[in-house]
């Protein structure tokens, strides 16, 4: 009741605007009483992944605090993984404003960010301070003006640089909004991407004395023949989970909304059947020899159970939570 009193004045503001006052609020009432308005207590729903052990399975997706600046916050609202990030070696701005539209009868969104993100080292800065109790997940990318054949670097110096700090690390070569990111999750150009990962983590884990899962992000709109590759080069390199999936292109479920014509990636109740069919094809293919993590229009009890029947062992929120609240984490927490 109260987030839809919330969302309607959130949703007069402009969203990306709407989503920098909600972030400053939430740094401010971190460790204040005013952290009423989100905290909530959750029945543990402890399960482990990925050799991990998280109090629940519900998580929050990349994206939403691509700085770590707000851990505690969505910690408070009872997530069992945050997943921070997209972080690149370098800061940069990400692509001209307005870049984030609300589709809102599909209860959809479209952004075309581009990784606006302050660079690893101030995520790094933000991770150490933060006091979390779950699993922290950093999602690492590439930034735009690295050419794309020297791509594979940004993602090892993210990982040299997060990898004591994160609880597992996700890579992302799924994002739309990078000029041939996704071209990054085909054939050779995969291949030699795990193969340089799996060796790098290989060394890492000798270094420090601890092995820090590596899960792969994949987008939505690739065709069978493409996802059989997929889950094929996940196992052949060891990869310990794959996040299904990031937001999609295709635009024929909000045909004619308001702007369902925006370039970049969709996401929220439009993508959820086929993130779901992503996942169940994979869990298919992969049989159980590496977990998934389910993302893509978790909007309810019902749309997270889906994506667990569907082969999924952890799910994310981003799109539902920003639609309806915390309550939609207490509510899958209490139900799944
Ligand atoms: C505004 C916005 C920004 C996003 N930024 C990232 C990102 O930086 N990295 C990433 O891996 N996914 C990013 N995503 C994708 C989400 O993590 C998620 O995979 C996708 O939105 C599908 O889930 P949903 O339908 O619950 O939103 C972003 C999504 C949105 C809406």
């Amino acid at each position: 009741m109260m987030y839809r009193l919330a969302r309607t004045a959130i949703f007069q503001l402009d969203p990306e605007h709407a989503h920098d006052l909600a972030m400053k609020n939430f740094k401010r009432f971190t460790g204040t009483p005013l952290d009423i308005f989100y905290r909530q207590n959750l029945p543990p729903r402890p399960t482990q992944v990925m050799g991990l052990h998280f109090k629940n399975p519900v998580g929050l997706a990349a994206g939403l605090d691509k700085n770590g600046e707000c851990i505690e916050a969505f910690g408070a609202m009872g997530f069992g993984f945050i997943e921070v990030g997209t972080v690149t070696p370098r800061p940069q701005d990400g692509n001209d404003k307005p870049r984030l539209f609300r589709v809102i009868p599909a209860e959809g969104i479209i952004n075309r960010m581009g990784f606006n993100n302050h660079g690893v080292d101030a995520l790094v800065e933000n991770v150490k301070k933060a006091k979390y109790d779950g699993i922290l997940g950093i999602n690492i990318g590439k930034n735009k003006d690295t050419p794309l054949e020297n791509g594979k670097d940004d993602y090892l110096i993210c990982m040299d640089k997060v990898y004591d700090h994160a609880g597992y690390i996700a890579v992302n070569i799924s994002s739309p909004n990078t000029p041939g990111l996704r071209s990054l999750q085909y054939g050779e150009a995969l291949d030699d991407l795990l193969s340089s990962l799996k060796a790098r983590q290989n060394e890492l884990a000798e270094s420090r004395g601890k092995y820090v899962p590596l899960a792969l992000k994949i987008a939505p709109d690739m065709s069978e023949e493409e996802l059989v590759q997929v889950a094929d080069s996940l196992v052949r390199h060891g990869i310990d989970g794959v996040i299904a999936t990031n937001t999609t292109l295709d635009r024929s479920l909000v045909e004619g909304m308001p702007h369902a014509h925006e370039a970049g990636g969709l996401s929220g109740r439009p993508v959820q059947n086929k993130s779901t069919e992503v996942i169940r094809r994979l869990h298919q293919e992969l049989n159980g020899k590496l977990p998934i993590i389910g993302v893509g229009g978790i909007d309810s009890v019902m749309s997270a159970k889906e994506k667990m029947m569907a082969g999924a062992e952890l799910v994310q929120v981003y799109s539902g939570f920003i639609y309806h609240g915390p309550r939609l984490v207490k509510d899958i927490v209490r139900n799944i």
